[in-house]
């Protein structure tokens, strides 16, 4: 049975993952084996014990969980962020999970900001490089708070962590049966890096003649996707662009409150989160958007094998959108336990139609 460990973590990212945990529950109840155990790493818990993540508990989290689950991390009380880096940069370091997975797909015209764009436009998967480039702490300080200060943060790129990024985004076009993907860097400048992530793409986009490779600069990528995202199947960029990407990204779909991320070493313990942030000015006040959360759970569970989770959440929130039913941020007035109230709901009354159609067919079989 999937073992999962959840991490509401800080802000509305307790508020989002009470909702997330309810549309498991729902999920859970309507016959899928699933099992998960809460786990308390957060600003409050780091202000009293000065305990962020112990690398034991990523043990336990890789040996004895299937995945990983954050709300957000995140407090102005710490603002250096120390544990916010531990937690989720810590997991995504140290658990290797070098694909990080952010759909940027559009459910509803109405919620895209873009003039005359729908669906069927904005439909792309952004394959972000997690482990690597400016996040992987390398760099340092001298002379610090002095006038001679000096402050330096290296990018690091490997052939193996570049090349297997690539790899990921091309193998992931040829099982949906895409046909495109795009890299983006910013070789024009930054030449050493961009030398590698050039040589490394086009290799491995020659290892696959069915799909086509191109490229553009991280800055006219941002400019394409406002003017013509309907090119984009698969993008693939480095850590620090595919952040910005995805934000970008996620307000083409309708806002942070519906973007949903996976941090995935394909085969091992996983991590999933929604994209958005702890948000701290909304936090318990239950405004915020569960929906990425409860999106993110649908990614989730398609790592642990069940890919048909996301689909339906999908049509469950494009109704939603349909009958004007959604939380504030996209222009409704439903609160975060309502929206994860209504959520879980139609959970369980899909299954229940599911179950009774499926009990009819047993009784005309035997009949
Ligand atoms: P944020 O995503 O928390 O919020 C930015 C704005 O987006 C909010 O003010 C709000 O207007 C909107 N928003 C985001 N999520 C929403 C939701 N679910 N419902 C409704 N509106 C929503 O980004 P930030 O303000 O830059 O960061 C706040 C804190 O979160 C910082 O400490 C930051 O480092 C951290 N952060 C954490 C994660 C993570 O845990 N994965 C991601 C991004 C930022
Ligand atoms: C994200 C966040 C994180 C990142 C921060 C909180 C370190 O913005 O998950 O996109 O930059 O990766
Ligand atoms: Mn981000």
């Amino acid at each position: 049975m999937p073992r999962i460990a959840v991490i509401p973590g800080d802000g509305i990212g307790v508020d989002v993952t009470r909702e997330a945990v309810k549309v498991m529950t729902a999920i859970r109840d309507s016959g899928i084996d699933l099992e998960w155990d809460e786990f308390d790493y957060c600003a409050d818990k780091y202000l009293e014990t000065g305990i962020t993540l112990p690398d034991a508990e990523i043990v336990n989290f890789r040996d004895n969980y299937d995945a990983i689950f954050i709300g957000a991390v995140g407090d102005p009380r710490v603002p250096d962020m120390t544990h916010a880096r531990d937690i989720l940069l810590g997991l995504r370091f140290k658990l290797d999970l070098y694909v990080n997975y952010r759909p940027v797909h559009l459910l509803d015209e109405s919620l895209c900001p873009l003039k005359g764009k729908g669906p069927d436009d904005v439909n792309f998967t952004v394959f972000r490089e997690n482990t690597e480039g400016l996040y992987s702490g390398t760099g340092g300080i001298m002379k610090k708070g002095t006038p001679d200060e000096v402050a330096i943060q290296t990018s690091i790129n490997t052939r193996k962590g570049v090349e297997r990024i690539c790899r990921h985004a091309f193998e992931y076009a040829r099982a949906n049966g895409l046909k495109k993907v795009c890299m983006s860097d910013k070789s024009n400048a930054m030449r050493f890096e961009g030398d590698l992530w050039q040589r490394a793409f086009h290799e491995v986009a020659n290892e696959y003649p069915d799909i086509e490779a191109n490229h553009w600069f991280i800055d006219a990528l941002l400019m394409q996707m406002v003017k013509r995202p309907e090119q984009f199947e698969v993008i693939v960029s480095c850590n620090m662009f595919g952040d910005i990407i995805t934000d970008m990204g996620a307000q083409l779909c309708g806002g942070m409150g519906l973007a949903a991320s996976g941090n995935i070493h394909p085969g091992r313990t996983s991590l999933f989160e929604p994209v958005h942030g702890s948000a701290p000015k909304y936090a318990g006040k239950d405004v915020a958007n569960p929906l990425a959360a409860i999106l993110t759970v649908g990614l989730m569970l398609e790592h642990l094998g069940y890919p048909e989770w996301t689909p339906r959440l999908e049509d469950i929130i494009r109704d939603m959108v349909r009958n004007g039913n959604v939380p504030r941020d996209m222009g409704g007035d439903l609160g975060t336990k309502a929206v994860g109230d209504w959520v879980s709901e139609q959970v369980s009354k899909g299954a229940r139609e599911q179950g009774s159609k499926g009990a009819g067919d047993a009784l005309s079989f035997r009949t």
